[in-house]
């Protein structure tokens, strides 16, 4: 008797033939570019691939390299703003925070400044350090363990800073810093703006495997319980709102294109992390740090696509009924 995943509608071999033909597909491909104005990501090896998926049912599917750990990047950020909304409530956190696309990209001073209020949305570096200042906790200490102990349920298990990465893009963080200054002029950072981007950058420098964020981004497809250690991480209702905001803002200026081809809220990193979530089916994560011009990962969008098309997890597809 075949081990059956009923949300994907998809045996677990058959879920685990596509990861592998993806990983497959995509191996020889070498287009794009490390990041390299974080220094050290410019040193990881630009071959490393990897694709994990864990379905709503807990089913861990991979490929490749998932056992190398890479930092997070902006692949926390829609974590971090499920946190949020956890603990201010969803409202508050869209009143204090902003949910419209930018469509500019993930680094922009001007995204602060044209709306005329300062509000961005949580997938862009100025809203998410806006998140990231939301955190409970009365000292940078208290926030920090906050941030990082949630998170680490999400993925069902400790995660910890590296260090390297920390530092690295520390000593070269005055642009972050001065979103957070300018945010400040609009009241649109709720903590010390300096503290803020220093707690936000350390949340950055979290090291995940692919297991670990296909975990978590299927805690976002099952209405907020880790299928895996069935732990409730948030309320159902959130999921909804954080996918939402990953769907107008996760791969920034190129999110239209993105959902496009995959019909799936997605998130990218510079570390070359990428994630898509398929409601009530699964989580799909990937690694390859080679960038396009925008920051996303290259072999992660064609993964994404691919399994997108051979699991039918577009949410935008329908079937004529005959
Ligand atoms: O704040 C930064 O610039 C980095 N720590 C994260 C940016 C990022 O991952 C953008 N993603 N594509």
């Amino acid at each position: 008797m075949k081990e059956q995943c009923n949300d994907v509608r998809r045996s677990a071999d058959e879920v685990h033939r596509s990861v592998e033909g993806a990983y497959a597909r995509f191996r020889g491909i070498t287009a794009g570019r490390n990041a390299d104005y974080i220094p050290v990501l410019a040193e990881v090896p630009s071959d490393l691939f990897a694709v994990s998926v864990v379905t709503t049912c807990g089913t861990l599917c991979q490929a490749g390299d998932y056992d190398r750990p890479f930092t997070i990047q902006s692949v926390s950020k829609p974590f971090v703003f499920a946190l949020i909304c956890q603990a201010i409530g969803e409202d508050e956190a869209r009143a204090k925070l902003g949910v419209n696309s930018t469509g500019l990209p993930f680094n922009s001073v001007i995204a602060i400044e044209r709306t005329g209020d300062g509000a961005t949305n949580p997938m862009v570096n100025a809203g998410a350090i806006a998140a990231t200042s939301l955190a409970p906790g009365a000292s940078v200490d208290e926030k920090w363990r906050f941030i990082q102990t949630e998170l680490s349920r999400f993925a069902g298990r400790d995660l910890s800073t590296d260090e390297a990465v920390y530092r690295s893009e520390s000593s070269t963080n005055e642009h972050n810093e001065g979103l957070a200054e300018l945010l400040e002029a609009y009241d649109r950072i709720y903590w010390d703006p300096v503290e803020a981007t220093d707690i936000y950058t350390r949340q950055c420098a979290l090291r995940v495997t692919t297991g670990d964020l296909a975990a978590m981004t299927a805690t976002l497809a099952n209405g907020g319980v880790n299928p895996v250690t069935g732990d409730r991480i948030i309320d159902s209702v959130h999921c909804q709102h954080v996918l939402a905001v990953m769907v107008t803002a996760g791969l920034y200026e190129n999110s239209g294109d993105w959902l496009y081809e995959t019909g799936l809220p997605g998130k990218s990193g510079v570390s070359g992390g990428m994630i898509a979530a398929a409601p009530g089916k699964c989580g799909i994560a990937t690694f390859s740090p080679p960038l396009d011009e925008a920051g996303n990962s290259v072999r992660g969008q064609l993964v994404v696509r691919a399994l997108s098309d051979d699991l039918s997890l577009n949410v935008f597809a329908s079937r004529a009924r005959t």
